[in-house]
């Protein structure tokens, strides 16, 4: 896939969660549009050194940092260094997420506050950080008209209840008051706040739903337009939310999903 390298040129990202999955194809396709890329990762830093090979080797620019974005000091410490290395940040794709499913009644506190702190608090640390950096510097009107932008990836789940997932679920239905109150908040100051609600896109995350033919059929029911996401097709949706191209789109919700919300089962009529 191809974009005008120029599209975010001059532009500084930094994508949590970016060693694998929808993290990784985010990052890029804004190396690809021209941004300088933080490969941001948890305990994947070979993954992460690799990505930042590839995107250099094709003539782009990044740099992977290690943190976990449940922590406070490790977000500051990533911040800083980002700011060392590139001066400032443009993008915030808050990505990094993860699952710890079980039934309800089983479910432990610890599972609770794992995807909680990851999905949800992760969010809000690493917004807080790059909000503070869009603030301090202001729009650069030959660079984006925006002072910043932040996409958050939230899921489908943050419409569709799920069994078995309730704090991925409420992680998620998190994440959708989080960006709307922030962009509602920041909008006077040239700060566009976004999300993408993916639905199912083939990654480790959920390997069990596609990885056999059985599991694929099943999961195709949900899915109208019968087939299941490429990590590019969320890739593509970050690029363009980042791009001046949608400087009017604030506080909304982009669902990337085959049509996974339009209700398939009411498909043929009730
Ligand atoms: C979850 C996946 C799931 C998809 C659709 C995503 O947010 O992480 O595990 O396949 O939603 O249900």
């Amino acid at each position: 896939m191809s974009y005008p390298p120029f599209l975010l040129q001059g532009q500084k990202a930094l994508v949590t969660g970016a060693s694998s999955g929808i993290g990784e194809a985010s990052a890029r396709c804004l190396a690809r549009a021209g941004a300088s890329v933080v490969i941001n990762y948890h305990s994947e830093k070979e993954e992460a050194e690799k990505i930042v090979r590839d995107i250099t080797s094709e003539g782009g620019e990044a740099i992977a940092i290690g943190a976990n974005v449940a922590k406070e000091e490790e977000v500051r410490s990533m911040f800083d260094r980002m700011f060392r290395e590139f001066g400032t940040i443009d993008i915030l794709v808050n990505n990094a997420g993860l699952q710890k499913d079980s039934p309800f009644v089983e479910m432990t506190l610890d599972a609770w506050n794992l995807v909680i702190g990851i999905n949800l608090t992760g969010q809000f640390l690493c917004a807080r950080e790059a909000v503070r950096e869009f603030l301090r510097r202001g729009v650069r009107p030959a660079i984006s008209s925006a002072a910043g932008k932040i996409i958050c990836m939230s899921s489908v789940h943050q419409t569709i209840p799920w069994a078995g997932h309730v704090n991925y679920a409420t992680s998620k239905g998190g994440i959708d008051m989080l960006m709307k109150s922030m962009a509602q908040e920041l909008a006077p100051r040239k700060i566009r706040v976004n999300s993408i609600a993916p639905g199912a896109i083939e990654t480790h995350i959920n390997t069990a739903a596609w990885n056999t033919p059985d599991a694929r059929d099943k999961l195709l029911q949900l899915i109208p337009s019968g087939r299941v996401g490429v990590p590019e097709d969320i890739g593509k949706a970050v690029v363009w939310l980042a791009s001046d191209d949608s400087d009017y789109v604030n506080g909304a919700t982009l669902f990337v999903d085959g049509g996974m919300t339009l209700y398939p089962g009411f498909a043929k009529g009730g």
